[in-house]
């Protein structure tokens, strides 16, 4: 009997422990995801993290000079709207105006707000004994920019980080997730578990992430949220990126069926969607930012063309016939689409795409290297192993 009751009395203790451990961590404020980098320009940058309470949250930065973190007083920039500080879970906070071709060291910072309004702990990126984060933002004029590329990732994170395996940090300008890094966004879990934490803690705290929509994010039920979690320059999910004298066109091709299609669930609204950003699109192509630009390189989720012809689905006929005539009369040395799993290489048609669309699968990296020579292109599977070696020279 005694040794029952002592056996029942652990058991209630553990019990209680455990709950105890669970209040005391839901009680806890901290950095729950991030920080990461979007957005990285020769005079801008954005930090985006999460936090696992309301908070005002803010940014401490400063040219890397070799000092402590603590030596003096930093600038700070809060992630404010309309002049007021935000209270968020979620934190975003981009710094201007920064010098070109420049270290900078930063730490980002988060105070609990109660639900009275009063401020609680603050917590941030640890600087104590060890290095802050840096970031370093694009010189003016660049020989060689180099971009990585994955596509069709759905969540899988361990394929994440052997897909990431040997890249040259120091050499990359971002990466790019040329869309499905979600297989359906119906909670947060998908998005952080599924491959964003994994970019964290491998690269997105020092190099710039860059999101393309594939169809695979406008689904689940926290599609429509999909820009809370992510800096877009105009708040769309269509935009340009420029490092040095090349223009990035970032397209989003939206859903692969018809928008009646009974997997939509009657929400979808792409074919509008889609025209409108062809207008975007005719002109962007006319800005003088774009024809100055020495190369010019579109993504897109969904590839206009490939090895499929006669099977086409509504969502490529829609982007090749409501962008691919804007970008034939563009100069476009390469668009770089996802979405089937399987590469295949397009050469330029006259009557079709008169650029190169290079298809990424779903268990290669790719390595774009733009100098100008061309296009070097190189294919990295999970092994590390090269699959894929070519290049597209520059039409003079
Ligand atoms: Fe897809």
């Amino acid at each position: 009997m005694r040794n029952k009751i002592n056996i029942r009395s652990i058991f209630y203790t553990i019990t209680l422990l455990l709950y105890s451990a669970q209040w005391i961590s839901a009680q806890n404020l901290e950095i729950s995801h991030g920080p990461y980098l979007q957005y990285v320009t020769s005079n801008e940058v954005t930090i985006g993290w999460s936090t696992s309470k309301n908070t005002i949250s803010w940014v401490e930065y400063y040219v890397e000079d070799g000092s402590n973190f603590y030596q003096k007083e930093r600038e700070k920039i809060f992630d404010a709207s309309d002049g007021l500080k935000n209270i968020s879970l979620l934190h975003s906070v981009t710094l201007k105006n920064l010098k070109p071709g420049t270290k900078y060291a930063y730490r980002i910072y988060s105070q609990e707000v109660k639900e009275d309004r009063s401020f609680g702990k603050t917590v941030a990126t640890r600087v104590y004994k060890r290095e802050p984060l840096y970031f370093t933002t694009q010189p003016l004029k660049k020989d060689q920019i180099s971009v990585v590329v994955l596509s069709d990732m759905h969540e899988n994170t361990a394929k994440v980080g052997s897909l990431l395996k040997g890249v040259e940090w120091d050499k990359t300008d971002f990466v790019l997730l040329d869309g499905d890094f979600v297989d359906s966004f119906e909670s947060e879990s998908d998005l952080y578990g599924g491959v964003l934490d994994t970019c964290v803690n491998i690269f997105a705290q020092k190099k710039p992430l860059v999101i393309v929509r594939g169809n695979h994010e406008t689904r689940g039920i926290k599609a429509h949220e999909l820009k809370k979690y992510f800096h877009f320059p105009e708040d769309k999910y269509y935009y340009t990126y420029k490092i040095g004298n090349t223009f990035f066109i970032i397209l989003d091709s939206g859903e692969d069926k018809a928008d009646s299609d009974i997997e939509y669930n009657g929400f979808a609204d792409f074919d509008a969607y889609r025209s409108e950003q062809a207008k975007w699109l005719s002109e962007v192509v006319k800005s003088d930012e774009f024809k100055n630009a020495e190369h010019k390189i579109a993504f897109m989720h969904i590839p206009p063309y490939d090895d499929n012809r006669g099977q086409e689905w509504h969502g490529d006929l829609e982007v090749r016939l409501k962008f691919v005539p804007i970008l034939n009369k563009a100069g476009i040395d390469l668009m770089v689409s996802g979405h089937t799993h399987h590469f295949s290489f397009q050469t330029p048609k006259s009557e079709e795409n008169n650029f190169p669309i290079l298809v990424a699968d779903h268990k290669t990296r790719y390595n774009l290297l733009i100098d100008k020579t061309g296009i070097k292109i190189k294919g990295i599977d999970i092994d590390s192993k090269e699959v894929l070696n070519m290049f597209i020279e520059k039409y003079k």
